[in-house]
């Protein structure tokens, strides 16, 4: 198989250039644009009978040898195979010596059903893929390993990142357990705990800036100019090659067959590029016979791309970004572009959710034994949405990602049980039926003196109260 080699292209001007080429900011020196890796592959139409053995580019990966390979390293004690990301590296040669990949085991992340919040939404088939269940709690996992990789094979001593939280997290540990070194620029006072304890775990060198995420992005994009350090943020188009092996899972997990329909939350919208990506490599692989529909979620208080998607001139502003979902609490979205073109080419929506709506379906998803953190919970509460304005109809199957594990954000669920999370204004906003679902979900701690007598009647009471539907 012809797959040692890849190229850079830039999605905006269509440049491409060798990877030794790219500069320290992975920004195109014509038009400022991003990059995206290419192979052999990326411009191979789909055979004409999708999954045919006989793909017309002879010199391409094979599908039925790739799906029994992929098969086959499951079993297998080596690390770069136990890995869900590199178990698919015949599809990301990115690096020089796969034996060498830094890796932590990540990916083979579970995929769920959620039969009840599928109820709740109206339609007959939902899953989630939990990409919480990832080493460090995050999807983070699959681009770090990918992107971390490629800087400890290309020597450098010093890796560095701005963020909401996650991706500090990741790199801090794969820095770590690669030996190099890492700095996070993350926004004061706006990141979760969990987060931030994690990249103090991990030995990174965390500097919290009095500004928010945009800000942090700025600052880093002015000293990557000025030092040796490789930016692995987003914009490094490795990061999005690892983050595009959850497509190849997810599929994989169903039997190769394709959901109809993606939803994704969308921050600085690399996410959902990075799926858009796998799946349509695996269609111009013959691997899948069709497309999925891929739409993205955000935060009303974070919208930059849902006020691209319904304004008439399509034309994208940036904004202050203020949600209690901190994960995606971005204003300015670096792969806005690539988002954009993955909603487009696959057909899916983009929209907005409250804080209300968020803190709703997060509960919702914690109800059924799987929880995630805020971000994640914006693509049931989109779901719903979706639903009910005819985007999605009941027979089609849908999959969740699920982005962040609920102890991520272990504030957030404390103060919503304790309906401490919203003021009384917001509170005020709600209708009469969603302040009974919230308060169906809701399970405060009880506080007790220890003496048997009381904790039975207070026990008796709640078990005469009704379980959520
Ligand atoms: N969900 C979670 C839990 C996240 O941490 C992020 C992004 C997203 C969704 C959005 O993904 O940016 O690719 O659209 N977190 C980044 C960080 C920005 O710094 O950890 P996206």
């Amino acid at each position: 198989m012809n797959v040692a080699t890849h190229n850079l292209r830039c999605t905006e001007c269509a440049a491409v250039i060798t990877k030794d080429d790219v500069s320290s900011n992975f920004r195109c020196p014509q038009c400022n644009g991003l990059y995206e890796v290419v192979y052999a592959w990326s411009d191979a139409k789909p055979a004409a009978t999708p999954g045919a053995p006989e793909h017309p580019h002879s010199l391409l990966p094979n599908a039925s040898a790739l799906r029994w390979l992929w098969q086959e390293r499951r079993s297998s004690s080596m690390s770069v195979d136990q890995s869900g990301v590199w178990r698919f590296r015949d599809l990301l040669p990115i690096v020089d010596d796969f034996e060498k990949v830094v890796t932590l085991r990540e990916g083979n992340t579970p995929l769920y059903d959620l039969p009840r919040c599928g109820k709740g939404a109206g339609i007959n088939w939902l899953l989630a893929k939990h990409q919480g269940m990832n080493p460090t709690g995050s999807f983070k996992d699959t681009g770090m390993t990918a992107a971390l990789s490629v800087a400890a094979q290309r020597g450098f001593e010093w890796v560095a990142c701005a963020s909401t939280g996650n991706t500090s997290a990741a790199m801090a540990a794969y820095a770590a357990r690669a030996g190099l070194r890492s700095i996070v620029f993350i926004p004061e006072g706006k990141i979760a705990w969990g987060k931030l304890s994690q990249a103090m775990d991990y030995g990174a060198l965390t500097i919290q800036l009095k500004t928010d995420f945009d800000g942090c992005v700025k600052i880093l994009g002015d000293l990557v100019k000025q030092f040796p350090i490789y930016l692995l943020n987003s914009v490094n188009p490795y990061r999005l090659e690892g983050q595009k092996t959850p497509a190849f899972e997810m599929v994989e997990q169903m039997d190769w067959q394709v959901p109809e329909h993606i939803v994704v939350p969308g921050g600085n919208l690399a996410n959902s590029a990075a799926l858009g990506k796998g799946f349509t490599e695996m269609h111009q692989l013959g691997l899948i016979p069709r497309l999925p529909k891929i739409s993205v979620i955000q935060a009303e208080g974070a919208n930059p791309l849902y006020r691209w998607f319904i304004d008439s001139n399509r034309v994208m502003k940036p904004v202050t970004a203020d949600t209690r979902a901190t994960a995606i609490r971005i204003g300015n979205p670096a792969s806005w572009r690539k988002a954009a073109a993955v909603i487009d080419e696959l057909g899916g929506w983009c929209e907005q959710v409250s804080e209300q709506e968020i803190a709703l379906a997060k509960a919702e998803i914690g109800a059924e034994g799987v929880g995630c953190e805020p971000a994640s919970a914006v693509t049931l509460a989109g779901l719903k949405k979706l639903v009910a304005l005819g985007k999605i109809t009941s027979e089609e199957r849908v999959v969740l990602i699920l982005t962040g594990h609920t102890l991520k954000d272990s504030q957030y669920t404390i103060d919503y049980h304790r309906n401490e999370l919203f003021t009384d204004a917001e509170k005020a906003q709600l209708t009469t039926a969603d302040q009974a679902r919230h308060a169906a979900l809701r399970k405060p701690p009880i506080v007790l003196d220890a003496d048997s007598t009381l904790v039975l009647r207070a026990l008796e009471s709640h078990m005469n109260q009704p379980q959520p539907a």
